[in-house]
C-alpha cells in the first residue's frame, strides 16, 4: 500500500518559472502527493465556454515526471464572476437575508438550478480531459461544504424546502401534527405558508432578530433539508466525474461537527473520506483532532485521506495571533494522522501565497519559496514513513469502543439548548477524551453502524429517539453488550417534540431500568454533591451543569451514584442495569474528568475491555494498531517535557531497530513506533 505525504499546491498563482523548481523540491523531498485546482476555475474557463487547459496541462505532466500524484479537485467553492452573472440568484443568502457577494468564495446556493448546470459541466469536462491522466490519484469535489457560511435561505431553497417536506410527510395535517404547530398558533393551511426559518444552529445561524424562537421541529427539519440539498449537489458533480476516471472520488470534510453537513450521508456514495485535519502545531493536547480522525476513519470504512493539514501559523489571516510550528511540530501532525489511519496526509500548503484573502497563509515554503527548517522536517518525515510504510500497511486501527456521534442529536441540542453550560459535541469530547486518556482506540460512529462489533458502546445525550433506535439498542445489550448512555437521553422524538406518551427516557425506561422524573442543570446555592459507589471505588465528586433526576424501576437495577445533600438526598443519579445478556449504564449526570473516568473504568471493566499494557501520561497519544500476528502501538509525545513511560513487556522501535523491555524515555514532541514482540 502506498501512503500519500504532501501540500496543497497552487500553480495557478504562481509564474510559470517557478513551477518546475517548486515541484522539483517537492521530489527532492521525498513528497509523493499534492491537492490542486479547487479554486482555479477562472484559470481553466476564463469566460463562457472559453477553456485554457494549457498550464494545466504542464503542471500535471511536470507533477507527473516529479513522481508528485495528484489530487484533482473541481473548482466549484469558488465561482467566477461571469457564472455569478449568468446565473441571477445564485448567490447564498444568510440566515439574516443577506447575500454573500461574490468576490470572496462558497457565494452559492447548492440548490440553484443554473448553478448545478455551471457546476456539473465544468467537473465534467475536468474529468474528461484528466480522467485517465498519470499523475492523477484522486478526485476532490468543491472544497469544504458550508464552511463559514452555514445553510442557504434563498427562494429557491425556500421552494426545495417545500417539496422535500411534502416527500417527509406527506400532508400538511401530518406536519401541523409532528412539529407541533399548535404552539402559538403556528398551524399551516398551506404549504406556501412554510418559509426557511431565521434561526439556525451554531455557529453560523444566530438571528438578528431579538426574541426569535421558532418551531424546533421546524428549524431541525430545515438543517436535515440544507445537509441533503449538498448531498444532491455533491452527488451532480460525482455524477459528472465518475464516468470518466476510475480513481477514487472524495471531498474535503472538516471534522464531525464543524458544519452543517451530516457526513454519513455525504460520504456514503464517495470511496474514500477526505478530512481536513488542523490540529494545534502547539498545544500538547491532541483528542479533538484524534476524535475527527477516528470519525473519518470509521465514515467509509478505509482509511482516510488529509487533504488538509495543519502547517503552523506565523501571519494571521483570520486575525488573532497564530503560532509558528515549532520544531519537531510538522513531523508529529503527520504521524498524527498516519498512526490514526491515514493514508494521506497533504498540509496546508506547499508555497506562501502573495495574493488574495489568504495572502501570507502559512505553508511550508514562505514567499521566496527557499527550503528552510520546515521542508528539511518534511524530508524525515518522509524518509521515515517509507521506512514505517510495511508496517502501517499490514496493521489498522481496531476498537472494542464505539461512541455514537449522530447529526440529528447534534442539531437537536444546538437548536434548542436547554442549558448553555454544555454542548453534545463537548460532551461527546469529554467522553472520547477520557477513553482515549486509557490508551485505547475509539470508534466514532453513527448510529446505524453495526455495534455487534463493539464490547462497549458509548451514547453521549442522544436527546431524540425512535422506538426502531431503541429497538437496536435493546437487541444490542440483550445479546451482550455494554451500552453507556449519558444524561438527557430520549426526551423527545425524531421531530423534536417531547415524548409525553410513556415514561423517560423514551423507549428506553425499561432498558435502563429507570425513570427520569424531573431534570435539574445544578444549582451554585444548593449543597448538591453526588456520591459514587463503583464496588471499586467510593467517592463524593461535584454536581454542577446537568442531572436528570431519577426512579429505578427495574428488577435489577443497581444505583451507582446518587445525590448527597439539598433536598435531592439519596436519589439514584448513575445506575446499572442487567438486560439479557448485557448490561444498560445510566448516566445521569454530567461529570468532571475524574468522575467520568472512575465511571469509564467501571463500564470498561463490565464490558471485559482489554488496554494496551503502556499506561500514558497526560499529553500522550498512544495508538495501538494490529493485524495478523503484528501488534504496533504509536507513542506521540505532544507535550514540550520528556516522559518516562513502563512499557510493560518487551518491544522493537521500528525506525532503529531497538529493544525497550519496561523503563522507557521519550523526548517532548517525540513519536516512538514500537512492535510488540510475543
Ligand atoms: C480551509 C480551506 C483552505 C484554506 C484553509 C486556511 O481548510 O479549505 O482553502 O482556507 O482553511 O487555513
Amino acid at each position: 500500500m502506498t501512503y500519500y505525504y504532501g501540500a496543497a499546491y497552487y500553480p495557478e498563482q504562481w509564474p510559470e518559472h517557478t513551477w518546475e523548481p517548486d515541484i522539483r523540491l517537492m521530489k527532492q523531498a521525498g513528497l509523493n502527493a499534492t491537492r490542486i485546482a479547487e479554486f482555479a476555475w477562472s484559470r481553466i474557463e476564463s469566460s463562457p465556454d472559453c477553456y485554457d487547459w494549457t498550464w494545466l496541462d504542464k503542471v500535471m505532466k511536470l507533477l507527473h515526471e516529479n513522481d508528485i500524484g495528484v489530487v484533482l479537485c473541481t473548482p466549484s467553492a469558488s465561482p467566477p464572476m461571469w457564472v455569478v452573472d449568468a446565473c441571477p440568484g445564485m448567490l447564498n443568502i444568510d440566515v439574516n437575508r443577506i447575500e454573500r457577494p461574490a468576490g470572496a468564495r462558497r457565494h452559492y446556493c447548492p440548490n440553484n438550478p443554473e448553478y448545478r448546470l455551471h457546476s456539473v459541466r465544468i467537473a465534467g469536462a475536468m474529468a474528461q480531459r484528466y480522467g485517465n491522466h498519470p499523475a492523477l490519484i484522486g478526485w476532490q469535489i468543491d472544497n469544504e461544504f458550508g464552511e463559514g457560511v452555514g445553510p442557504c435561505y434563498c427562494d429557491v431553497c425556500a421552494a426545495e424546502f417545500r417539496n422535500w417536506l411534502k416527500e417527509q410527510y406527506a400532508s400538511l395535517e401530518a406536519l401541523n401534527e409532528a412539529w407541533g404547530t399548535v404552539f402559538w398558533s403556528g398551524q399551516y393551511n398551506s404549504w406556501d405558508q412554510i418559509k426557511p426559518p431565521m434561526q439556525g444552529s451554531r455557529p453560523f445561524a444566530q438571528p438578528l432578530i431579538p426574541g426569535l424562537r421558532h418551531n424546533p421541529g421546524w428549524v431541525l427539519d430545515y438543517e436535515r433539508f440544507s445537509s441533503d440539498s449538498f448531498v444532491a449537489y455533491q452527488n451532480l458533480q460525482e455524477n459528472a466525474v465518475r464516468p470518466h476516471t476510475d480513481k477514487p472520488v472524495t471531498h474535503n470534510g472538516m471534522g464531525l461537527a464543524s458544519n452543517n453537513i451530516d457526513y454519513y450521508d455525504l460520504f456514503k456514495t464517495l470511496d474514500v473520506c477526505g478530512y481536513d485535519c488542523y490540529p494545534s502545531v502547539v498545544a500538547e493536547s491532541y483528542s479533538a483532532s484524534s476524535r475527527n480522525m477516528s470519525h473519518s476513519r470509521n465514515l467509509t470504512g478505509k482509511p482516510p485521506w488529509i487533504l488538509e493539514l495543519s502547517s503552523g501559523g506565523g501571519f494571521s489571516t483570520w486575525g488573532g495571533a497564530r503560532p509558528q510550528a515549532p520544531p519537531g511540530a510538522l513531523r508529529l501532525v503527520a504521524w498524527h494522522v498516519f498512526a490514526n489511519g491515514g493514508e494521506m496526509a497533504l498540509y496546508f500548503q506547499w508555497r506562501m501565497m502573495a495574493k488574495g484573502a489568504e495572502q501570507l497563509e502559512s505553508s511550508i515554503l514562505e514567499l521566496d519559496g527557499v527550503p528552510r527548517r520546515k521542508y528539511e522536517e518534511l524530508k524525515r518525515t518522509a524518509s521515515e514513513l517509507k521506512r514505517l510504510e510495511p508496517w502501517l500497511s499490514q496493521t489498522q486501527v481496531k476498537s472494542d469502543v464505539a461512541l455514537i456521534f449522530s447529526y440529528d442529536h447534534h442539531w437537536a441540542h444546538s437548536l434548542k439548548p436547554f442549558s448553555n453550560s454544555f454542548s453534545y459535541s463537548d460532551q461527546s469530547g469529554a467522553l472520547y477524551d477520557a477513553l482515549v486518556a486509557k490508551g485505547l482506540n475509539v470508534d466514532v460512529v453513527s448510529l446505524e453502524a453495526d455495534l455487534t462489533k463493539y464490547r462497549m458502546v458509548v451514547l453521549p445525550s442522544p436527546i431524540l429517539m425512535t422506538p426502531e433506535i431503541a429497538a437496536a439498542l435493546k437487541s444490542y445489550v440483550h445479546g451482550g453488550g455494554v451500552l453507556l448512555s449519558t444524561f438527557l437521553t430520549g426526551v423527545k422524538d425524531w421531530h423534536n417534540v417531547g415524548i409525553w406518551d410513556r415514561p423517560l427516557p423514551g423507549y428506553l425506561d425499561d432498558l435502563f431500568g429507570v425513570n427520569v422524573v424531573e431534570v435539574d442543570p445544578g444549582c451554585p446555592d444548593l449543597p448538591t454533591r453526588i456520591a459514587l459507589d463503583t464496588g471499586a471505588c467510593k467517592c463524593e465528586v461535584k454536581h454542577s451543569v446537568w442531572s436528570d433526576v431519577l426512579e429505578t424501576v427495574g428488577r435489577d437495577t443497581d444505583v451507582i451514584g446518587r445525590i448527597v445533600g439539598s433536598y435531592r438526598a439519596g436519589e439514584p443519579v448513575i445506575t446499572r442495569n442487567r438486560a439479557g445478556k448485557g448490561l444498560a449504564y445510566y448516566l445521569g449526570a454530567w461529570l468532571e474528568k475524574d468522575a467520568l473516568s472512575t465511571i469509564l473504568d467501571e463500564v470498561l471493566n463490565a464490558a471485559s475491555v482489554l488496554r494496551s499494557p503502556i499506561i500514558v501520561p497526560e499529553g500522550v497519544e498512544l495508538i495501538r494498531r494490529t493485524g495478523g500476528n503484528l501488534d504496533v502501538t504509536f507513542l506521540l509525545n505532544w507535550t514540550y517535557a520528556p516522559v518516562t513511560l513502563n512499557l510493560n513487556g518487551l518491544y522493537t522501535d521500528l525506525m532503529t531497530d531497538r529493544r525497550h523491555e519496561g523503563v522507557f524515555e521519550l523526548a517532548g514532541r517525540d513519536v516512538a513506533y514500537l512492535r510488540k514482540e510475543s
